[in-house]
């Protein structure tokens, strides 16, 4: 007999799994990021009340729900997620020098570097401060690992800043380290604080990191094909920052020698002078760049979703299904 899939649940189904067990999370972040230095605060509240999907508190609290943990530990880990996160963009705005954020202005462009480099560190320790309570080394070592990783992502894209010749490998290695790290830590935490046994950590993990790949994939995307307004940061500033991602990498494999000293011209002016941002799309549109990258994204969704086939079907479970999709390709911001 054939089975029945059940419909996917739209976007706000979704969130409204996880809505209450969010604002419980916002509540712990806004109490636990209270720091004797106002400015420090008043970031953390700056950032926090401007938005942000919540992308990777939700993920670590459906993979615990869908492993059976229904108490409150995921709250207190989702929010030290969510912390390291907003370190991580207050760290990546400075090097990146963004001057918006979340539509608003970044972190770095209200208060300076040196400030806000200091109030990333203070997060980064505070979350760490919060793991700590729950006396458990194993989450200590996926947070130190993952911080590593993430911090030499950073380096290596410093390294591949303003380079043409940049391979989809290390392509590949940036994106893992610098988002699907994240988010394979969320997953995998959800699953440790339901205690579960370690194939079942390391399928959550794969559902992560899978994820964290496509979302990163689809960020680059969203570079060159969102309106400012929605994305709420500005578009088209990878390649002017001299970030070769995906899309342009694929589109260079292919393209004229005319074509790619246009690309060159805008690394090397650090900006749309004298070729503009619509000749970049032509460009990517003639390769079917963004096609192609949109389908390695759904391929990676694909394949989080072998790391779910073993987990008690819950409406958690199918609302993890369903964000491989709605949470990582099929978005607008
Ligand atoms: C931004 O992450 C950093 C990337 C990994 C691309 P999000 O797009 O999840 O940022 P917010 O939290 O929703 O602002
Ligand atoms: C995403 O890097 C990863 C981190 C923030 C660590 P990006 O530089 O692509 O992030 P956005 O696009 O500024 O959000
Ligand atoms: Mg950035
Ligand atoms: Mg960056
Ligand atoms: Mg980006």
């Amino acid at each position: 007999m054939a089975t029945v899939r059940p419909a996917p649940l739209s976007k706000a189904q979704l969130f409204s799994l996880v809505v209450p067990d969010l604002r419980r999370i916002d509540k712990v972040i806004a109490v636990d990021t209270v720091c004797c230095k106002d400015v420090v605060t008043q970031i953390s509240r700056h950032l926090n009340a401007s938005g942000g999907k919540r992308l990777r508190p939700a993920l670590l609290l459906l993979s615990a729900r869908a492993c059976g943990e229904l108490g409150d530990a995921p709250i207190r880990m989702a929010a030290v997620m969510e912390i390291i996160h907003t370190a991580t963009l207050v760290h990546d705005d400075v090097i990146d020098s963004a001057e918006v954020r979340r539509g608003t202005p970044s972190t770095n462009s209200v208060w300076g570097n040196q400030v806000s480099v200091l109030a990333g560190d203070w997060l980064y320790m505070q979350a760490f401060n919060l793991a700590l309570r729950e006396r458990q080394f194993g989450m200590l070592d996926i947070l130190t690992d993952l911080t590593k990783m993430m911090v030499e992502g950073e380096l290596m894209q410093a390294d591949l800043l303003g380079r043409l010749d940049i391979t989809e490998r290390q392509n590949h290695d940036l994106i893992h380290r610098k988002t699907a790290c994240l988010l394979s830590a969320c997953t995998r935490l959800g699953a440790l604080i339901a205690r579960q046994d370690e194939p079942t950590e390391e399928r959550l993990r794969s559902y992560g990191w899978n994820l964290g790949m496509a979302f990163q994939l689809i960020d680059d995307v969203l570079d060159f094909e969102a309106s400012e307004a929605v994305l709420g940061k500005p578009v088209g500033n990878d390649l002017k920052e001299g970030k070769v991602t995906l899309p342009m990498i694929l589109a260079l494999q292919s393209c004229t020698r005319a074509e790619r000293s246009q690309v060159e011209a805008v690394v090397v002016e650090g900006g749309y002078g004298s070729v503009s941002f619509s000749t970049i799309l032509e460009i990517l549109d003639r390769y079917g760049s963004i096609a192609k990258v949109r389908l390695r994204a759904l391929r990676f969704c694909e394949d989080a979703l072998e790391g779910l086939e073993t987990l008690p079907d819950t409406r958690y479970k199918r609302a993890l299904v369903d964000a491989a999709t709605h949470w990582a390709v099929d978005r607008a911001s």
